[in-house]
């Protein structure tokens, strides 16, 4: 088996465009001065960490938390049951909340992440996602703020992994297993 290839399916240039517009998009949506950012952990770190600068781009001073998740084990398919590995350490009542994660996919982890939040009574909880896989959801669950819509591909880099690689690549794309 040779060397796995990568073909992009969003380059770098791209996301950085998405993550301006996406601000612009939130700062239309009448948030908070000062919302509280939850990034999910692990795959949301790199979106969030870009998002909160083009948010202050866009005139938002957001407080920032995290929030570690976790649905898939080592595979590739979700198990269904999510499990918090890393609790925020911000009271969420009466905040503004965007929660900020790489997929929405099934939508259960995101689901499940919402619900919690509301019920420790949060004002507002709003999602912001990288890349939305509608053809995948179980959860009724849509976000609010979506950078692209993903092709029913199993996608890395910008934070997401394959087995624990692949989340440095400054691009999103898709593996290509050449036999
Ligand atoms: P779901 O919406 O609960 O099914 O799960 C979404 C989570 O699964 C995302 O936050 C990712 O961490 C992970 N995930 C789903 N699809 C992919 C993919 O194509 N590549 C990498 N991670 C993925
Ligand atoms: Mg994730």
């Amino acid at each position: 088996m040779s060397e796995p290839k990568i073909e992009v399916l969003f380059s770098t240039d791209e996301i950085a465009a998405r993550n301006a517009a996406m601000a612009t998009e939130i700062r239309a949506a009448g948030f908070d001065d000062r919302p509280l950012v939850v990034a999910v952990l692990k795959g949301g770190f790199v979106f969030a960490a870009d998002l909160i600068r083009a948010l202050h781009g866009a005139g938002i001073a957001p407080e920032v938390d995290f929030m570690s998740l976790s649905s898939y084990r080592a595979g590739t398919t979700s198990s269904g049951t999510v499990t918090v590995l890393r609790d925020l350490e911000t009271d969420v009542a009466g905040r503004d909340v965007l929660l900020v994660d790489d997929i929405l996919e099934s939508g259960r982890t995101l689901a499940y992440a919402k619900q919690l939040l509301l019920d420790r009574g949060a004002k507002r909880v709003a999602l912001a996602v990288l890349l939305d896989k509608p053809v995948r959801r179980v959860a009724a669950i849509e976000a609010e703020f979506v950078g692209f819509t993903s092709p029913d591909l199993f996608v890395v880099g910008y934070g997401m992994d394959m087995g624990h690689a692949y989340r440095q690549l400054p691009y999103i794309g898709h593996v290509i297993v050449s036999k």
